[in-house]
C-alpha cells in the first residue's frame, strides 16, 4: 500500500529516490526543461525533466489532471518557492508512467475559480480537487475525530438508529418512503433521532451519541440542507447545567484541535426574551454591539402621525445607533437599507443623522426639542452618529431591525470571521401560539421538559410556560439545540393535551413511546449540534454546500447524479403508487 505522500519530502531527504503518485496540476515548458506540479491530497511537489531524460516525451504529452506515477531523486531547487510546503526541493524524474488520461475539463481546477456553481456541482468530484473544498472536508474529518475522542473518553456509546422510521408530522415536513410489503404504508426518514435516543436512555444506555444523518423537507437556505448531520447526544441523570458543561467541553476541544483556539468556558447565557429584545433574533451575533434600543417611551408624546397611530395600536418604536457613519452614509445607501428592511415586513425605515449638534434625516422635522434632547442624552450621541428607527408590531420590528443590525454590521466589516463568540440562549417559552391554526405548538418538540414552576400551568396558561431548553449559538448561527426531556408519563400526557392532541391521536402517533415511559424512565436530557453549521464557521464559509461532499441545490436536487428522478412505472406499480398529473 502506498504510504508516502508529496508533502512529506523536504530538504533533509535530498538524494533520496522516491516514487510518487498523483494528478498533473500544472505543466510548464521552460526552454526545453519541463516542470510538472504533481498534486496529491497532501499538496504539490515539483517534478523536473530535461530533454535528454528517458521520460521526457511522456512528460511532453501530459495534460492537466492526467494521473501519473513518477520515480526520481529529490534534489535541492535552484530557485526556491516560498509558497509551497515542498518549495525547497524538486524531483529529478527517472521514470514516468501515465496511469490514466484526463479529458478536457469543464473548468480549471484552481482555488479562485470563476466556474458557475451549477457546473461545479455537476462535476463535484472535480470541484473536490480544489484546495478549498479539500481543506473543508479534511477539516470536517478533524472535527468529527475530535468529537468522537471527547465523547468516547466521557464514556458515551455510539449507537446507530433507524433511517426508516414512523412518520410523526411535527416540525418540518417528512421525506416519505413507500413500503412495498405493506401496501399503502410509508416510512419517514428521520428528522432527527430524537425519540430513539430517548428510548436508548429508557433502554439503559446512559450516555449515547451518534453522528446522525437527518432529513427535513423544508425550504432551503444558505445554512440549511434537506439532508444534514447532527452530532446527536443524550445523557441520563443530568440537569441543564450538566448537559451545557459537557457541550462546552466538547466545543472547547474542537476549537483547540482544529484552529488551535482557546475558548473560554462557561459560555455567556442570554434569556430568549432578551435575545429577541436586544438583537431581534434567537441567535444573536455577539461579535459586535449595536443593540436594539426601545424608543417607545421616548416617543410617547410624539405628534408624528405615523408613530402616533402605531403606538395607539400597541405597537413599538425601536432603533439602532450606528456610530460615526453620518458623513459616509449616502442617501442612496440609506435607501438601500430601507428596501432591505421592507423584506422583513417594515413599511418604512426612519433615520436621523446627528452632526454639529443638529438632527437631519427623514424624521428630523417631527422631533420635539425634548425628544431631541432625550435621544442625545439616552444614547450618548456624538457628532457623526446615526439612528435608524422602525415602528410597528413588536415581532416585525425586532426581526426587521435585527436583520438591519446584521446588514450594517457586515457593511461596516464588524463580523470578523476569526473571532468566535459562543452563547447559550436559555429560558425559551415552551409553546408558541399560531394565530393561523388557533392552537399552541411546541417551540422545540413535545418531549421538552417544562421548567419546574411551569408544570402546574401546562393546561391553564400555556403561554406562560417555559422550557428546560437551550440553544448554543455561534456568531449568529444556531449551531445546536437541546433540552431536558419529560420523563414522567403524567407530564408527557399533559403536554400532549396542551398541544390539543386527543388520546387517539397520541396513541396513533406516539403510543409506543408513551408506553415505554411506564417501564422506568430515567431523568434524561441532551443536545444535537448541527455538524455542517459548526464546520462552516470553523472553515469560515457562509455556504453550507462548501462543507458537504455531495450537497443538494436550493431546489433539493443533486446536479451530478440528477436526483430526484422519474422512476420506472414498474417500480411504482410494485410500490402501489400512482403519480397524479
Ligand atoms: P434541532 O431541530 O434544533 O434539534 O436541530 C439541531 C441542530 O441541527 C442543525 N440543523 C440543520 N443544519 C442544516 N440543515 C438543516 N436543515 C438543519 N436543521 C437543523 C442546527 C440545529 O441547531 N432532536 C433535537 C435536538 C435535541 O433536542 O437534542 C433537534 O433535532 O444547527
Amino acid at each position: 500500500m502506498k504510504q508516502n505522500y508529496n508533502t512529506m519530502y523536504q530538504l533533509e531527504q535530498v538524494g533520496k529516490t522516491v516514487t510518487l503518485f498523483g494528478w498533473v496540476a500544472k505543466k510548464r515548458n521552460l526552454g526545453g526543461l519541463i516542470f510538472i506540479d504533481l498534486r496529491d491530497r497532501s499538496g504539490v511537489i515539483q517534478l523536473a525533466l530535461k530533454p535528454e531524460d528517458q521520460a521526457y516525451s511522456i512528460a511532453e504529452s501530459l495534460h492537466s489532471e492526467d494521473v501519473i506515477t513518477a520515480t526520481g531523486t529529490i534534489i535541492e531547487r535552484a530557485s526556491k518557492n516560498q509558497n509551497l510546503v515542498t518549495g525547497d526541493i524538486e524531483v529529478e524524474v527517472t521514470s514516468l508512467t501515465v496511469l490514466n488520461r484526463a479529458q478536457e475539463l469543464p473548468f480549471e481546477i484552481k482555488n479562485d475559480t470563476t466556474a458557475l456553481e451549477e457546473t461545479r456541482l455537476m462535476y463535484r468530484y472535480l470541484d473536490l480537487r480544489r484546495e478549498t473544498l479539500k481543506h473543508n472536508l479534511l477539516m470536517r474529518h478533524r472535527i468529527t475525530t475530535s468529537i468522537r475522542t471527547y465523547l468516547n473518553e466521557l464514556n458515551f456509546v455510539e449507537v446507530e438508529t433507524p433511517i426508516l422510521c414512523k412518520s410523526t408530522p411535527e416540525g418540518a415536513r417528512d421525506y416519505l418512503v413507500p413500503s412495498r410489503v405493506n401496501k399503502g404504508s410509508f416510512y419517514a426518514l428521520p428528522q432527527s433521532p430524537q425519540l430513539f435516543k430517548q428510548l436508548l436512555m429508557i433502554g439503559g444506555m446512559e450516555r449515547y451519541y451518534q453522528i446522525a444523518r437527518c432529513f427535513r423537507d423544508e425550504d432551503l437556505r444558505a445554512d440549511r440542507q434537506p439532508e444534514f448531520t447532527q452530532v446527536d447526544m443524550e445523557m441520563s441523570f443530568v440537569n441543564e447545567e450538566e448537559v451545557r458543561a459537557m457541550t462546552e467541553g466538547l466545543l472547547q476541544k474542537v476549537m483547540k484541535d482544529t484552529l488551535g483556539l482557546e475558548i473560554t468556558v462557561p459560555f455567556p447565557t442570554m434569556r430568549y426574551s432578551d435575545a429577541m429584545n436586544y438583537y431581534g433574533s434567537d441567535k444573536p451575533d455577539l461579535r459586535f454591539g449595536m443593540k436594539l434600543r426601545d424608543m417607545t417611551s421616548l416617543f410617547h408624546q410624539t405628534t408624528f402621525s405615523v408613530f402616533r397611530n402605531i403606538l395607539d395600536d400597541h405597537g413599538v418604536i425601536k432603533g439602532i445607533v450606528v456610530r460615526e457613519v453620518a458623513n459616509s452614509y449616502s442617501r442612496k445607501k440609506i435607501d438601500g437599507f430601507t428596501t432591505y428592511v421592507k423584506r422583513y415586513g417594515a413599511s418604512n425605515l426612519a433615520w436621523l443623522k446627528y452632526q454639529e449638534q443638529t438632527f437631519t434625516g427623514s424624521i428630523a422635522k417631527v422631533l420635539s426639542e425634548e425628544e431631541q434632547a432625550a435621544l442625545v442624552r439616552d444614547y450618548r450621541l456624538q457628532d457623526g452618529d446615526m439612528i435608524f428607527i422602525i415602528a410597528g408590531k413588536p415581532s416585525m420590528v425586532n426581526t426587521a431591525l435585527g436583520e438591519l443590525r446584521l446588514h450594517i454590521g457586515k457593511d461596516l466589516d464588524l463580523l470578523d470571521p476569526n473571532e468566535y463568540q459562543f452563547l447559550w440562549v436559555v429560558d425559551f417559552p415552551l409553546f408558541e401560539y399560531s394565530e393561523e391554526d388557533g392552537r399552541y405548538y411546541a417551540c422545540h418538540h413535545p418531549f421538552t421538559a417544562p421548567k419546574d414552576d411551569s408544570v402546574a400551568h401546562l393546561l391553564t396558561d400555556p403561554g406562560k410556560c417555559y422550557a428546560k431548553a437551550y440553544d448554543v449559538v455561534l456568531n449568529g448561527y444556531e449551531v445546536g439545540g437541546g433540552s431536558i426531556r419529560i420523563h414522567q408519563q403524567e407530564v408527557q400526557q399533559k403536554m400532549f393535551e396542551a398541544l390539543g392532541m386527543t388520546p387517539e391521536v397520541i396513541d396513533e402517533k406516539f403510543g409506543y413511546f408513551v408506553r415505554a415511559f411506564g417501564y422506568g424512565t430515567p431523568p434524561h436530557g441532551g443536545l444535537a449540534l448541527g455538524l455542517e453549521r459548526l464546520t462552516m464557521l470553523i472553515c469560515k464559509t457562509d455556504n453550507i454546500k462548501d462543507v458537504i461532499a455531495f450537497p443538494k441545490t436550493a431546489s433539493a436536487s443533486d446536479l451530478m447524479s440528477e436526483s430526484p428522478n422519474l422512476v420506472d412505472p414498474k417500480q411504482l406499480e410494485e410500490l402501489h403508487i400512482a403519480v397524479t398529473k
